[in-house]
């Protein structure tokens, strides 16, 4: 029977997974396509590992594995490298359509690479670019089409959310929990790409496109880690009322737009804070359909493929039906370039942790600091002495501006009663 040859341009983690899906689903996969699928090439780096398929079918070489004239459909899964990269410019160039996994490239590259599939009449999808296996930018491109897209909020990196959940359930270490989560596949290949927040700095910026129409920047995202997260942060929070979340934000208040990834306090009542584990989830708020949540398992290899699968499916029906698609849901001339508003013009509240010596006047010099930049403290703890003999003081801040946020904290670090610089998180609630 003639099948759709694909090509797969890595087999690690998601490729494995997706050879997995296309082999164990093919009967079933078969009553919904119009065209059965073959894998002709699978890449690799290391041809000497034993991945338990034909050795016919690996190769080293992307440019013969996308220019081979059989195959008609590119699977990249291979990772944020020049490699991936030209493998998908080399398919489009060749009118070859092209799946990927890419949040990082799709990020970086995207309008680029949206061009050329137009020019030369095929097709980019990256449904597993964001949120794993929960089909949101299938949702954002088709079912909520209807509605601008106000603002949204999400927990799009899987290893970060696995490390906070664990660190708070399970009291474990930070390390430990990381180490964890490469173990199970979610983490990236450099792990500081999750816990660094950049991970999640991309899937914000392919968000920002199918929600709203902006383009904006990698680099004009402000992007904070969860590197810095003390139990101490999860047990304040706890007893206020809040859970600590990574959350990747974007706010479209008329023309100002907010583009923001941090860890971030939001009160245990919102559905995000029931988001735990690997799971992601995106909250966002339509002008007509009002709010909701789509939620499921966010990293790991049989999600993601679960999303390229889907593609590859979209894919072999548009190219039997001879339609176009749409990448973002937007036409190419009404996505807008865009730079994020200023972040240190944010106004939110904040959660501020200073560790400072037990001395006296040390807690109203911190406070006058904090009135004499319009900041105004809702709610001080004094915590016990920890084993470096400091103590750490907790203030809650009613809504305040960043930049005013800064220079106090350049004001405070410089006292000689500070022992470790201060650390904040910035909280979201009704208040801003
Ligand atoms: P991975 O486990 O590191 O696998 C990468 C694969 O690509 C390996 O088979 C590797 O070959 C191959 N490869 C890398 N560079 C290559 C090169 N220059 N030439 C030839 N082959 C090359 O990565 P992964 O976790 O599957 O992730 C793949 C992509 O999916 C990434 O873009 C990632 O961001 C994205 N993604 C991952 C997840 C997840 O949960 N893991 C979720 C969503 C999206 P060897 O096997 O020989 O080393
Ligand atoms: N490393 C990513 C995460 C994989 O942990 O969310 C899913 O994109």
């Amino acid at each position: 029977m003639n099948s759709m040859k694909i090509a797969l341009l890595g087999f690690g983690t998601v490729g494995k997974s997706v050879y997995e899906i296309l082999k164990g689903n093919a009967e079933w996969l078969s009553q919904k396509m119009p065209e059965a699928i073959s894998v002709k090439h699978i890449v690799v780096r290391d041809l000497s590992k034993d991945r338990g398929v034909e050795a016919s079918l690996l190769t080293t070489d992307v440019q013969k594995a996308v220019t081979d004239a059989d195959v008609s459909i590119i699977v990249e899964l291979m990772g944020d490298c020049p490699e991936a990269l030209e493998g998908m410019r080399l398919a489009l160039q060749n009118g070859k359509s092209v799946v990927t996994a890419n949040k990082a490239l799709v990020a970086k590259h995207g309008l680029e690479l949206f061009e050329l599939a137009k020019k030369n009449n095929c097709e980019i999808l990256f449904e597993a670019s964001v949120g794993g296996g929960i089909p949101v930018l299938r949702a954002l491109r088709e079912g909520l089409s209807a509605n601008k897209i106000h603002s949204l909020m999400g927990i799009i990196n899987g290893t970060s959310n696995f490390i906070l959940s664990k660190m708070k359930s399970e009291g474990a270490s930070f390390e430990a929990v990381l180490k964890e989560a490469q173990d199970l596949g979610f983490a990236e290949a450099d792990p500081s790409a999750d816990v660094e927040g950049h991970d999640a700095a991309h899937k914000l910026c392919i968000l920002a496109m199918l929600c709203h129409g902006r383009v904006i920047d990698v680099n004009d995202v402000f992007v904070r880690g969860i590197h810095f997260i003390r139990p101490i942060d999860l047990e304040m929070a706890e007893r206020f009322g809040y859970v600590i979340k990574p959350l990747g934000i974007t706010k479209l208040h008329g023309d100002e737009f907010e583009a923001r990834v941090h860890p971030t306090m939001i009160k245990k009542s919102r559905p995000l804070a029931h988001i735990n584990g690997s799971l992601n989830a995106i909250y966002y708020e339509g002008d007509f359909s009002k709010e909701g949540m789509l939620t499921g398992h966010g990293a790991g290899g049989h999600p993601t493929a679960s999303a390229v699968v889907s593609d590859i499916v979209e894919l072999v029906r548009a190219q039997k039906a001879n339609s176009g698609l749409e990448p973002t849901g937007f036409l190419p001339n009404a996505l807008k370039p865009t730079k994020p508003k200023d972040p240190m013009q944010i106004q939110t509240r904040y959660y501020i942790r200073f560790s400072v010596k037990d001395e006296p006047k040390v807690l109203a010099c911190l406070t006058s600091i904090l009135g004499e930049h319009n900041i105004s403290v809702q709610h001080l703890y004094q915590h016990g002495k920890n084993d470096h003999d400091e103590i750490p003081v907790i203030v809650f801040t009613h809504t305040c501006k960043e930049q005013d946020v800064r220079d106090a904290l350049k004001k405070i670090d410089a006292k000689d009663f500070i022992t470790e610089t201060t650390k904040i998180i910035r909280i979201e609630d009704d208040e801003n």
